[in-house]
């Protein structure tokens, strides 16, 4: 495996990238930390598009950061109000647009089902998932792997719980999808009914014979974790918003469920927090989520290096 199996690959589901394939893009990351010289300005040839239509501050100020360390010329489409889409113009119309200009690489985030595999096949140019509705964010996962791998050394044989809205939250499906290319790891699915794992996310487990267990009780599995992943409610994508307001605030992570917890249990968190997670923890020494969010830009920034042609 080298650089050039990523030349122009669509970055989609996180499950169309191997455990090589990911080990890969880490140790890329590892080395635009370690030597961010050899990256710097590397691609100055290359224009990357970023069209967000859905709000966000860490995926895109990380792809935007990535882009820029990397030399790129960036355009950029920040909101369904000031695009076209605002007038009616369709995705495919968009898209198209945006590979008339010389565009190397589209980032593309959309509250829609399926938006990035659509715009993948409207287009030559290699597309980047920045968040796909409630289904995925493929390149968060990697991030979130990442973080892992660098606090703790390795992925296998990692006890996780993934708390909140695991039935909306697409960082929650695509990390579960992600965890499953390693040894060993056992997931505990922390949820009231409504908010719980969705159906193809069991299926797939499943199917790669990785142990889950779903539980309403933060209290009953949090001392046999070493990771906590917590997660937003995504109020947004409530069909019903009295759904919501009979969830909300049902699963709060502060100092008193944190004193169950294992010394060495890290909490990670994609961002943005509502009221799930308390600012009390960010003092202690299990809040690994500014570090996580932080790690955004390596990632990334190896992730654009790779897909618009490495250092060949
Ligand atoms: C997440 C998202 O957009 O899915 N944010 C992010 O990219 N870090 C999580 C969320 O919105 O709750």
């Amino acid at each position: 495996l080298d650089e050039t199996g990523f030349l122009n690959r669509d970055v989609i589901s996180i499950k169309d990238f191997s455990r090589e394939e990911l080990d890969f893009i880490f140790k890329t990351a590892m080395d635009v930390e370690e030597n961010p010289g050899r990256y710097h300005g590397s691609h100055p040839d290359k224009r990357v598009a970023l069209l967000f239509l859905e709000p966000s501050t860490r995926t895109f100020g990380s792809f935007n950061t990535s882009a820029e360390n990397l030399g790129c010329k960036i355009l950029s489409n920040r909101s369904p109000g000031v695009t076209s889409v605002a007038k009616g113009e369709t995705l495919h119309d968009t898209i198209k647009m945006i590979e008339g200009y010389d565009t190397d690489c589209i980032v593309i985030r959309d509250r829609h089902m399926g938006s990035a595999r659509f715009a993948s096949e409207v287009t030559e140019v290699p597309v980047v998932n920045g968040g796909s509705g409630s289904q995925e964010h493929p390149t968060q996962a990697m991030l979130d792997l990442y973080t892992i791998l660098k606090r703790r050394g390795g992925i296998n044989g990692i006890r996780i719980g993934l708390t909140g809205d695991l039935r909306y939250g697409r960082t929650c499906s695509s990390l579960s999808y992600g965890l499953a290319n390693y040894d060993d790891v056992e997931l505990f699915f922390v949820a009231p009914g409504i908010l719980q794992v969705r159906r193809e996310v069991e299926i797939f487990l499943q199917q790669r014979g990785v142990p889950y267990i779903k539980s309403e009780s933060l209290g009953e599995v949090i001392g046999d974790l070493d990771v906590l992943y917590v997660t937003r409610v995504q109020k947004e994508r409530f069909p019903d918003p009295t759904d919501y307001e009979r969830v909300r605030g049902s699963y709060v992570v502060d100092l008193q469920v944190l004193g169950k917890a294992r010394e060495e249990l890290g909490v990670m968190h994609p961002l943005p927090r509502v009221d799930e997670l308390l600012a009390e923890v960010d003092k202690t020494s299990h809040a690994w989520y500014f570090e996580q969010a932080a790690n955004g830009v390596p990632v990334r920034t190896a992730l654009l290096h790779l897909v618009l042609g490495g250092m060949g």
